[in-house]
């Protein structure tokens, strides 16, 4: 007997090393490995209610009705599932983000993860956390990522079974924090999809993929040494990495605007005043300061005093995807 029904929560998550470019977009296997910090003040949560009374899929995001793109990727992943279960019944997927709605920042990773465990369970299958993680993959790559908790390593593998992340440290390890300056809240022209596609065409992305791993490597000690000095910077130039392919690629991505500049040169100045702090983008304009918990909120009073930053919002290391009910 199936449980039609269930509820999940999942975190979003920063990439400290990031993943950029695919080696195969129809798996979502990702060109290198990449390694992230859950975030516990981003979180999305997804209700899946598979009915034989529904004609069609039905998805609702933040109270509004989903159409188009949008919703189809929601009803293709929603499909793996229905393959996975042996099940052919419609659903309703009904899913609300912690964060402000277009606040400019990635939902796919919260999203996905948290629709994955929603539904899997709903359709009545007990997935392991490595299923579940590689389930989410296919839905969005970094969602991948969120699936357990705390800071994860999303290993590159060599195929489908063996492309997932894995806790590398739960979240209590370190009292880190994102304190992220929203600078826009603009919908991004080019999305990570169409993004990573082009990646190939940069002729910097054979040099950054092949410079990641012992990037990853340096970077991962680190975190398990809790060593803010030797990770800050690493992260600093993966993220530059990862902006220098897309600004070289054809055609070129610009993700950062004016206010995401003059951040990178304050967070410098802030640094060389004794500040520790790091920052890190995604495929957007916004910026994530990482600091340790006990700098939060000097980081927090000088953001507030800088032009172009519209809103703060301030993320510790979050838990993995979990079931709420049944
Ligand atoms: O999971 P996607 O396809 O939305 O790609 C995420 C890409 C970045 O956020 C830019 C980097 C990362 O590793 O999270």
């Amino acid at each position: 007997m199936y449980v039609l029904e269930a509820t999940a929560v999942a975190c979003a998550n920063i990439a400290f090393i990031k993943y950029w470019g695919k080696r195969d977009a129809e798996l979502n296997l990702p060109a290198n490995s990449s390694l992230s910090m859950n975030l516990d003040r981003l979180t999305t949560l997804t209700t899946v209610e598979f009915s034989p009374n529904y004609d069609d899929d039905l998805v609702i995001l933040d109270g509004r009705e989903e159409t188009g793109a949008a919703r189809q990727r929601i009803v293709t992943h929603l499909d793996r599932v229905r393959a996975m279960a042996g099940l052919r019944a419609r659903a309703k997927v009904v899913s609300e983000n912690s964060f402000p709605v277009g606040a400019g920042l990635a939902s796919s990773a919260s999203g996905f993860a948290a629709l994955s465990l929603a539904a899997s369970r709903a359709a009545g299958l007990e997935l392991s956390q490595q299923e579940l993680s590689i389930l989410a993959r296919f839905g969005s790559g970094s969602a991948c990522r969120s699936v357990p908790g705390g800071f994860t390593e999303w290993t590159a593998g060599t195929c489908s079974e063996d492309s997932f992340a894995t806790q590398i440290a739960p979240p209590e390890h370190w009292e880190l924090r994102d304190v992220i300056a929203i600078v826009s809240r603009a919908h991004k022209r080019v999305g990570s999809t169409e993004g990573h596609a082009l990646a190939p065409t940069s002729h910097l992305h054979q040099a950054r993929v092949a410079s990641v791993a012992e990037r990853l490597a340096q970077a991962k000690a680190a975190l398990l040494e809790k060593d803010l000095a030797t990770l800050g910077p690493l992260i600093e130039e993966d993220a530059f990495s990862m902006h220098a392919v897309m600004m070289t690629s054809r055609p070129p991505i610009h993700y950062w605007l004016p206010s995401s500049i003059r951040l990178i040169h304050e967070v410098q100045n802030w640094r060389a005043e004794g500040l520790e702090v790091y920052f890190t983008f995604d495929a957007g304009p916004n910026v994530h300061l990482i600091c340790q918990a006990g700098d939060q909120a000097e980081v927090e009073r000088r953001l507030k005093g800088i032009e172009g930053v519209l809103e703060v919002i301030v993320s510790g290391p979050g838990p993995g995807a979990r079931v709420i009910a049944p």
